[in-house]
């Protein structure tokens, strides 16, 4: 029995939650280890669409513990939300199934002020965030300012803290209205009835899942974003402000390397990419607007629509060099059902100059150009086809070619978003 770690190998939206959903009741822990509710993970079953910002992708598995890592920001008003909205649908998420670790950081409303004042207006750099918060909330953790749910368990240390933090916000974002909406008083009663709320739920899970571990109990992973977004080797400054890569867990979750023993790479058929950024591949043609609309291309927190591509695999081979999936996941190949012909991006060249490196230098990116390798389309619908050998020839050549050029094994197809609607081509990897 593994570990498994399950890790978006583009720029997120890849369909994780899907993949963690289908696992987790294999699982007797779903752990987040970073982002926050940023995230949206999609999960559809017995014909209803679930949207996961901040709760781990177990929750609807009634034995599966979900675990908050140290490494989430958590904003305590939107995962409230989250729990009463899943109460509404009749989930009761009781503090034994939903644990939060006392060392994750908590985002404050003023987080999300700087967030969305930081991506309006000229002269800024837009970065396309979810407006959040999360940005803010990662840079007072790491200079140290960052308030976490253990230091809400001794009020006038929270207090205090709040109210040193605001008098510094105030001088610096003193003139913003949305900053005027929350004055000191209304973020102390709020934020601490919030945490309050919360506290039942707060544990040290650095030694709830070494006891886990210690009773060989099996651990799902579930990454946020994806290795794309990640703010070392993503497409920086166009990231999330967290490792979202495989290395994330170990610092995220307070778990030793050798805890993570499979990483499944979740890949979408095509490519997508919200926010800004580079995005070689990106097709603005009626392709990418039959993907966008084929595919519900919009976002599952924020509604943006999506930016749709060719799958890019230079950029997907770097992201496995980073995290050496196990097995990739391919998600959504029924959304190119209707193309006369698929591609898939085999090299870039940057000033006439060939190369299968995926740069780090954002000027290197913007210059790319990229190499296609062109494959007739399979035209047929197949989101009922349930076994591999009954795909079309034509999209097993697709699938193929992805996986010789990768080097990586591809153990799932899904087509269509219902948990029914996957085929598992080597299942002994999702055992
Ligand atoms: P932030 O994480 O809100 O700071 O946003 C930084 C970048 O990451 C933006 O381009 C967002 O669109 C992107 N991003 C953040 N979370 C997700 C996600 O769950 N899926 C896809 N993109 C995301």
């Amino acid at each position: 029995m593994k570990n498994v770690a399950v890790a978006g190998a583009q720029w997120g939206d890849e369909g994780k939650g899907k993949v963690v959903d289908i696992l987790a009741q294999k699982f007797d822990f779903v752990i987040r280890y970073q982002g926050g509710h940023n995230a949206g993970h999609s999960v559809v079953f017995g014909g209803k669409r679930y949207a996961l910002h901040v709760l781990p992708s177990g929750v609807f598995h009634p034995d599966t513990v979900n675990i908050v890592g140290n490494g989430v920001v958590v904003d305590p008003f939107a995962l409230l939300k989250e729990i009463e909205g899943m109460a509404q649908k009749g989930l009761t998420i009781s503090p034994d199934r939903l644990l939060i670790s006392d060392r994750a950081h908590i985002i404050l409303p003023y987080h999300g002020i700087i967030d969305r004042w930081r991506e309006s207006g000229p002269g800024k750099r837009h970065i396309g965030t979810t407006g959040r918060g999360i940005g803010p909330a990662y840079e007072w953790k790491a200079s140290r300012r960052g308030l976490r749910f253990c230091d809400a368990r001794d009020k006038d240390l929270f207090r205090n803290r709040i109210e040193a933090e605001y008098k510094a916000i105030c001088a610096l974002y003193g003139d913003l209205d949305e900053l005027k909406e929350w004055p000191v008083s209304r973020v102390l009663e709020e934020s601490i009835a919030a945490v309050d709320r919360l506290l039942p739920h707060v544990v040290d899970s650095v030694y709830v899942l070494a006891e886990a571990r210690r009773q060989k109990k099996r651990m799902l992973f579930e990454g946020a974003q994806a290795t794309l977004l990640d703010v070392d080797f993503g497409t920086y400054p166009y990231v999330t402000s967290s490792n979202s890569c495989v290395s994330g867990i170990t610092a995220g979750a307070g778990v030793p390397p050798a805890a993570v023993e499979r990483t499944i790479g979740i890949c979408k058929a095509y490519t997508t990419r919200v926010g800004k950024g580079p995005f070689p591949t990106e097709l603005h043609d009626d392709v990418g607007g039959q993907l966008r609309d084929a595919g519900h291309e919009y976002g599952t927190t924020t509604g943006r629509p999506r930016r749709c591509g060719w799958l890019d695999l230079v950029a997907l081979k770097y992201t496995h060099l980073i995290n050496e999936f196990t097995t990739l996941a391919i998600m959504k190949l029924d959304v190119m059902d209707k193309l006369e012909e698929v591609k898939l991006c085999v090299g870039y060249t940057i000033d006439g100059k060939e190369t299968q490196q995926f740069p780090a230098a954002l000027s290197d990116l913007e210059r790319v150009k990229p190499v296609y390798k062109s494959f007739p389309g399979w035209k047929t619908p197949l989101h009922e086809v349930r076994r591999y050998d009954a795909l079309p020839v034509e999209a097993k050549r697709y699938l193929e070619a992805i996986q010789d050029y990768i080097g990586c094994p591809i153990g799932l197809v899904s087509v269509g978003p219902d948990r029914e609607q996957t085929i598992f081509h080597h299942a002994d990897y999702f055992n």
